[in-house]
């Protein structure tokens, strides 16, 4: 009886403290913990999904944010450097748009100081979208939709740039992801082993596969050529 209190004890004191000290050092970690987006305006939101997918703010009319910022492929073009405006590829890569708005700046070198001022930049770059700043206000400006959504939202329909980068920044913000599949198995006890075995011999064994195929004939062929540009 009197082992087992004693064990209960150490248990709970040892246990407790872990506890504790885990949550203690969370706080004290200089990054802490992805939280959900909280959306307050969702018809802003909703205009700057619609603007971040929209190829008309772009000069060929065939490239929008979502050509080199795919959310499908976790916010970008998985391209060494990103092709923009004529195929033509720019210095860079582009970063993922997913959880950009805890970044302390926007680009490679941060020269932005956040989504909105970021935003404007390639709509006019030329080996971007290359939009002139006021054709892009004004293609937006032509399409009635648009008007009605600009109104319905700041007022009146006056459509500017600003209010476009704006509903672009407040849509990137809700791109957040909070948490990550593995760890909410990791959370029900009876599926830790199996989140171990995934997170390990499962990634091996991937990696594996993905060498294989790598390294078959299929990838060594040549890729046929490319149609002429105009
Ligand atoms: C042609 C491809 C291309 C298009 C189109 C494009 N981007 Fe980018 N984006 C990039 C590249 C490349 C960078 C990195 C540039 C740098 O750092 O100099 C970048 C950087 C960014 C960043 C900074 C992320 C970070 O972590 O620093 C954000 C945010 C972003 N783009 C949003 C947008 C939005 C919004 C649009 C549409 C208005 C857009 N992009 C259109 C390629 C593109």
């Amino acid at each position: 009886m009197r082992t087992t209190v004693q064990f209960i004890l150490v248990f709970a004191l040892f246990f407790g403290g872990a506890a504790k000290a885990d949550r203690v050092s969370v706080r004290s970690e200089p990054i802490s913990p992805i939280q959900d987006a909280t959306i307050t305006d969702s018809a802003k939101v909703e205009l700057g999904k619609q603007l971040f997918f929209d190829p008309r703010l772009s000069l060929s009319g065939v490239i929008s944010c979502n050509t080199c910022h795919n959310l499908s492929l976790g916010g970008t073009d998985n391209l060494k450097t990103s092709v923009g405006h004529r195929w033509r590829a720019g210095p860079v890569n582009s970063p993922t748009v997913f959880n950009s708005s805890l970044s302390i700046a926007q680009f490679w070198d941060g020269r932005a100081a956040n989504l909105q001022e970021q935003a404007a930049g390639p709509i006019e770059a030329d080996v971007e979208m290359a939009m002139p700043h006021t054709l892009a206000v004004e293609v937006i400006e032509s399409i009635p939709g648009y008007r009605s959504q600009f109104a319905a939202i700041y007022g009146n329909e006056d459509v500017s740039l600003d209010r476009i980068t704006d509903a672009i920044a407040v849509f990137e913000e809700t791109l957040a992801t909070p948490n990550s599949r593995s760890k909410s198995l990791r959370v029900i006890p009876c599926l830790k082993p199996a989140a171990a075995w995934v997170a390990t011999t499962g990634r091996r064994l991937a990696a594996r596969r993905f060498k294989r195929w790598a390294s078959s004939s299929r990838t060594t062929q040549a890729p046929p050529p490319r149609a002429a540009l105009p």
